[in-house]
């Protein structure tokens, strides 16, 4: 995938304004600086807590109790709990009109054994697929539960002034759906996590391996659609020194996974519309000598391109129908989407991005290229015009490359880059629903 990056990247370059001027950020209203440094000890506190108690997906039980009583805490006009299974809602109304604008943090954590030497580390486990695991915020999510939980402290505090209400969507389940079930975005959606408002928009952030104190932006598409791709290839078994009297689909199999390469690298346009089809386990077979009766394979199939996923889907399931029937065997394709992709709409980013480059200063403020792994607030952005974006977590010296991956038991977050992502958020919202800007 680094060559398709790249290219993106490369071709973005062009188009990406030249950063000139280093403008300091500027000041939020006195009255809200003073709320973001009251309630700054309390977010790392928050962050410090959820990070050593992590709860898988549909899990988050003791995550979304603490946020509830955080909630009712700040008297909003409405909190609701069991939303999505464990999905908390809260809703502040202004005290002047104005618009309606949701937040979104997603609170679950992943079966990862921690490996990072903080007090605060996890030593938690749990059962995950039957198996033994340990538990571990290796997504930054307990970054985005206190990050959110901050905000609605300094909102709530200057209601009176807030032209307009904010609904705060503290989602379970974002990575991944349980088998036949729905994943926390779209779940929250079904049951109709915003009630009787109608947000004119909504935003999300999410923990990156970039520098702290910045964040990054971009429109249209941003993170890719993820789905999990099945494929049963039916053969005839036959003894293994007589392949003509069954039909092999051991052999079959290994020219469908080559021939799935060849959408990516050959069928779709590299850089307009990247993929990656990836055969992740492949299991047929019992005995050296016997060709075996049927081959079972899963995958996962990574787009970009909204616009393309019907097409890409079609290809995918003529090359192995077709090679499948070239051998006089059978083939079932299933294709099952965990999330589509997060595609930020121009106008709503444009000004978004204003705001943060406004509140953040000009230089703190990054685009650069998308990338193919995947988000569910994409649902949101389904019902919604909304803004998803990251803000880095490295630690001062530590470079992108350099820098553990999401999901990595290695994991870390800067704790200073909270504030940061603490005034992004204030700063979207607060462009929408706050005093006049200056
Ligand atoms: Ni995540």
């Amino acid at each position: 995938m680094h060559h398709i990056a790249k290219l993106i990247l490369a071709s973005s370059l062009l188009f990406a304004p030249i950063a000139n001027a280093q403008t300091p950020p500027a000041a939020f209203a006195p009255g809200v600086e003073a709320s973001i440094a009251q309630v700054l000890p309390h977010m790392l506190a928050w962050r410090r807590d959820f990070h050593e108690h992590p709860e898988l997906s549909y899990e988050e039980v003791r995550t979304a109790r603490v946020v509830a009583a955080h909630l009712r805490a700040l008297h909003l006009d409405e909190v609701r709990t069991g939303v999505a299974v464990t999905g908390v809602v809260g809703v502040l109304r202004g005290g002047r009109p104005g618009p309606v604008i949701a937040l979104r943090a997603d609170m679950d954590a992943l079966p990862v054994t921690e490996e990072v030497d903080l007090p605060f580390a996890s030593r938690v486990r749990g059962r995950y697929n039957g198996q033994d695991v340990g538990i571990m915020h290796a997504c930054g999510h307990d970054t985005h539960v206190a990050v959110l939980m901050a905000t609605a402290s300094v909102l709530a505090e200057r209601r009176a002034e807030l032209a307009g209400t904010v609904i705060f969507v503290f989602q379970p389940s974002e990575e991944g759906a349980p088998p036949g079930g729905l994943g926390g975005a779209r779940r929250m959606l079904a049951e109709h996590v915003f009630g009787d408002l109608h947000p004119e928009a909504i935003f999300g952030l999410h923990a990156w391996p970039q520098a702290s104190g910045t964040v990054k932006i971009m429109s249209g598409p941003f993170m890719a659609g993820s789905d999990r791709l099945r494929i049963s290839v039916i053969g005839r078994q036959t003894h293994g020194a007589q392949p003509h009297r069954g039909i092999d689909p051991i052999v079959i199999s290994s020219q469908i996974i080559n021939a799935l390469q060849t959408i990516p690298s050959r069928q779709m346009d590299a850089v307009g519309s990247p993929v990656i089809v990836t055969i992740g386990s492949i299991h047929g077979g019992v005995r050296y000598n016997i060709i075996p009766d049927r081959v079972e394979m899963e995958g996962t199939i990574r787009y970009l391109n909204p616009e393309t996923r019907d097409d890409l889907y079609a290809r995918v399931r003529r090359t192995v129908d077709d090679i499948a029937a070239s051998a006089g065997a059978t083939a079932e394709v299933s294709i099952e989407s965990n999330a589509i992709p997060v595609v930020n709409p121009p106008e709503l980013t444009a000004r978004a991005r204003a705001a943060l480059a406004r509140m953040l200063g000009e230089g703190s403020v990054q685009g650069g290229a998308p990338g193919m792994v995947a988000e569910d607030f994409a649902f949101f952005q389904q019902a919604v015009p909304g803004v998803f974006f990251y803000y880095g977590v490295n630690p001062p010296g530590v470079s992108p490359t350099e820098a553990a991956p999401n999901h990595s038991p290695r994991f870390f977050v800067h704790e200073p880059a909270l504030e940061t992502a603490l005034r992004a958020m204030l700063a979207v919202t607060l462009d929408r629903v706050g005093p006049a800007q200056p």
